[in-house]
This record gives C-alpha cells, sequence and structure tokens, in this order.
C-alpha cells in the first residue's frame, strides 16, 4: 500500500487514499482542500519542506488512521456522513461561536479593536454564507447525486467549487486575524474558548470540502 504513494501525487489524491495524511497536512499548514490538486513535490519544494519526509510522516500517520476510505464507500452513504458529521453539528455550534465572538468584541475590544471587529463581522457573514451553501446541498444537490444523476450535476458543483474557494479564504483570513489562533497573553477564558473553537472550525471545515471537493464531486460527476 504505501510502496504505491509517491511525492508525485497529489495532495488532494493522498488525502483520499491515506486518510490520516490531512493531519499531517494540517499540521504543516498544507492546504488539501481547495487547493488540494498539486502534486507533493510542488508544494515542499515552495514551502521548503523535503517532500519524502512528509511521505514517511504520512506512512507512519497511516497504522493510527481511523478515517474511512470515502472513495470506496456507496455515494449515499457518504452524502449521510457528511451531513452528518460535518453539517448538523454547526447548526449549534457556528451561533455558539458567534455569540462568543460577539462578547469578546464587545468586552476586550478596547485591547485589539480593529481585529476584534474584523473578527466579528467576518465570522457573521461567513457563518451566514455557511448556512446558505449547507442548505443548498441538501436542499438540491445532494439528493440529486443520490438518485444517481450526478453527471448532470456540473453546474451547481462548480458553484458549490467557488463557494468552497470563498471559505478558504476567509480561513485564511480568520488564521491572520487570530495569530494561527493563539490567544494573546491574559485573554479571558470565553477568548480562549473563542480561539480553540475557531481552530476546529477551521479543521472540520477543511475535512468536510475536502470530502466533497476531492471524493464526492469527482465520484457524483463520473457516476453512471
Ligand atoms: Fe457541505
Ligand atoms: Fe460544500
Amino acid at each position: 500500500m504505501n510502496q504505491r504513494l509517491t511525492t508525485q501525487d497529489t495532495v488532494a489524491r493522498l488525502a483520499v487514499r491515506v486518510p490520516a495524511a490531512s493531519r499531517v497536512f494540517m499540521r504543516h499548514g498544507i492546504d488539501y482542500c481547495c487547493g488540494g490538486q498539486r502534486r507533493l513535490a510542488d508544494v515542499c519544494a515552495e514551502r521548503g519542506l523535503v517532500a519524502d519526509d512528509l511521505l514517511d510522516e504520512i506512512t507512519l500517520e497511516h497504522p493510527l488512521a481511523e478515517g474511512a476510505r470515502w472513495d470506496e464507500r456507496p455515494l449515499g452513504e457518504l452524502v449521510a456522513h457528511i451531513v452528518t458529521a460535518h453539517h448538523r453539528p454547526l447548526d449549534e455550534e457556528l451561533p455558539r461561536l458567534l455569540a462568543m465572538a460577539r462578547k469578546v468584541e464587545a468586552v476586550h475590544g478596547d485591547k485589539d479593536p480593529v481585529r476584534l471587529h474584523e473578527l466579528a463581522v467576518l465570522c457573521e457573514r461567513l457563518f451566514a454564507d455557511l448556512a446558505e451553501h449547507m442548505k443548498k446541498e441538501e436542499a438540491v444537490l445532494f439528493p440529486w447525486i443520490v438518485a444517481g444523476n450526478g453527471r448532470s450535476a456540473g453546474g451547481p458543483i462548480r458553484v458549490m467549487h467557488l463557494e468552497h474557494d470563498e471559505v478558504a479564504r476567509d480561513l485564511r483570513r480568520l488564521h491572520e486575524l487570530t495569530d494561527d489562533f493563539t490567544p494573546p497573553a491574559g485573554a479571558c477564558v470565553t477568548w480562549r474558548a473563542l480561539w480553540l473553537g475557531l481552530e476546529a472550525l477551521d479543521a472540520d471545515l477543511r475535512q468536510h470540502m475536502h470530502l466533497e471537493n476531492n471524493v464526492l464531486f469527482p465520484r457524483a460527476l463520473a457516476a453512471r
């Protein structure tokens, strides 16, 4: 199995074939969801990393993997997993994080006024966009795919890709505004909880978009 992985594989392909690879990519700040169509060798060369070392890291991570090979499961199961594991939890989590972002801005705004305000505004818009995006997937696209009509869903899938790209841009800004989720010295409990929650959201959204961009959508478009 391991011999078949090479540094010429794309980051997305590695994340599909070895689900635990996503943890390695997260660790090194490598985008595997929306920018994953690049070869591991190229991504590593650009970032000054040794591609073979990263491949070893992925291989070592592999035995601990609990992730399913979603490229081998029925599409209906994959869609159910995306909805259950990635959509539903956000129904509660997004309002919780938004309330915290507003509270931190209200209580501690004087400590970092520009960034805390931008963060609260960004959370409000991003979370509204996400809710709308997931509603479209659940109401229209996913049922269409599960019914076996994925081949004719090229248009809607392109729109979902573009919306994922926007989410990825917002996540990059979130990293900047939170110093990569490092709370400032003396940050209160809510502030720390917000940074932790946003970090978890970042990881979750990357895995979520990876499953859609790199597994569900290509398989749906190729379905007979
Ligand atoms: Fe989704
Ligand atoms: Fe999506």
